[in-house]
């Protein structure tokens, strides 16, 4: 079965094709990087627009790159929730014309289960229930994951996600958008002690996060030091990258954390991990050092299957397709 998947939740214009839930056939994402670059994090109104301009020639090179016609394609996959409502709209609509015109069905996915759906794509050996933390520019949130489609919130962010706050703390620091991977960069030429900054644990055994306090206070930091840090400081800079790594690392420690946290309480029987941040190579080698410690599995996708991207979305669309989990065509798109 050939689903033909549609993503434009936040940045990226995105469309796959993916066989049986599993094959991805082609893939084609269209980042936006470039046009948010300058205001330091995502505008709507531009992603909106974007979207609107990219969509049909997105999908066309999917189609193209998998060389299957429309009329091959037995769904249509799009993510309706959660997102910017009006880059929702545009890939919400796009599905709906389609699915009308080829007579095949609507399946609609939330972003946050595709981003848990993208290990699936890749591992076979997955055993549930596990913990799912699903890291992103706007969403930090940890689920106990029933299966590849039955995913239950246990905790979330209160204020920044932990993707924004790398964005913002770049920012800060005159690094660029998006931040993440140049502060993955950055702190591997850093000292992750140089800088003493919080932790939020938040309550005893809470599973929410909260990373506003820990932006301010690279902020504050940052400000604070003397006049040869006042101005912008450069990638090769040794108090940027101590900075950087001294935040990477209280982000790191609290997902880690909580993260094990919820294993325990739910005696997880894996940890799966997705969205941006989980490409972050310091998370990534923290959460393998303590799974070993746990002898509890832990999955990520490859990078290119972290950041947004509609392979993970088509993907999760033929379990949902098996188990007659179809939308009609009055779906609402929901940020
Ligand atoms: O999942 P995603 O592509 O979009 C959302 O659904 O938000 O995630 C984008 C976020 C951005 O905030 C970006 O800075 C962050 O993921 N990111 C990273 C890394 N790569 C991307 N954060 C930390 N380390 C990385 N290597
Ligand atoms: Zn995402």
């Amino acid at each position: 079965m050939l689903i033909l998947g549609i993503e434009t939740s936040c940045d990226e214009t995105s469309a796959a094709i993916v066989k049986d839930g599993k094959e991805v056939v082609s893939s084609i994402v269209l980042s936006q990087n470039t046009l948010h670059g300058e205001f330091g994090g995502v505008v709507p109104e531009i992603a909106c627009r974007a979207h609107l301009e990219a969509i049909t020639g997105v999908i066309d090179k999917a189609l193209l790159d998998a060389k299957i016609q429309l009329k091959e394609i037995d769904a249509i996959a799009v993510v309706n929730t959660p997102g910017l409502i009006g880059a929702l709209l545009i890939g919400v609509t796009a599905a709906k014309s389609l699915s009308m015109i080829l007579d095949v069905p609507l399946i609609a996915i939330d972003h946050l289960h595709a981003h848990i759906y993208a290990n699936n794509l890749e591992y076979n050996d997955i055993v549930y229930p596990a913990i799912s933390l699903v890291v992103s520019g706007g969403h930090t949130i940890l689920f106990l994951s029933e299966g590849e489609t039955r995913h239950i919130p246990l905790g979330w962010t209160i204020d920044d996600a932990a993707g924004e706050a790398f964005d913002k703390v770049s920012k800060i620091l005159g690094l660029g958008y998006p931040g993440g991977p140049v502060i993955d960069r950055l702190a591997k030429c850093g000292n992750q002690h140089a800088v003493a900054f919080p932790r939020a644990y938040l309550e005893k055994d809470s599973l929410d996060f909260s990373f506003s306090g820990l932006k301010t206070a690279v902020l504050y930091y940052y400000k604070g030091q003397d006049s040869k840090l006042s101005k912008s400081v450069t990638a090769g800079d040794q108090d940027a990258a101590d900075i950087a790594a001294s935040f990477q690392e209280a982000v790191v420690d609290v997902l880690v954390e909580k993260t094990f946290l919820a294993s325990r309480m739910y005696n997880a029987r894996a940890i799966l991990t997705g969205g941006g941040v989980a490409a972050n190579s310091r998370l990534r080698q923290r959460l393998k050092d303590k799974s070993k410690e746990m002898t509890t599995p832990v999955y990520y996708p490859s990078a290119l299957l972290c950041t947004d991207n509609a392979a993970m979305v088509a993907g999760l669309a033929y379990k949902k397709y098996l188990e007659g989990d179809i939308s009609g065509l009055d779906l609402e798109a929901i940020p």
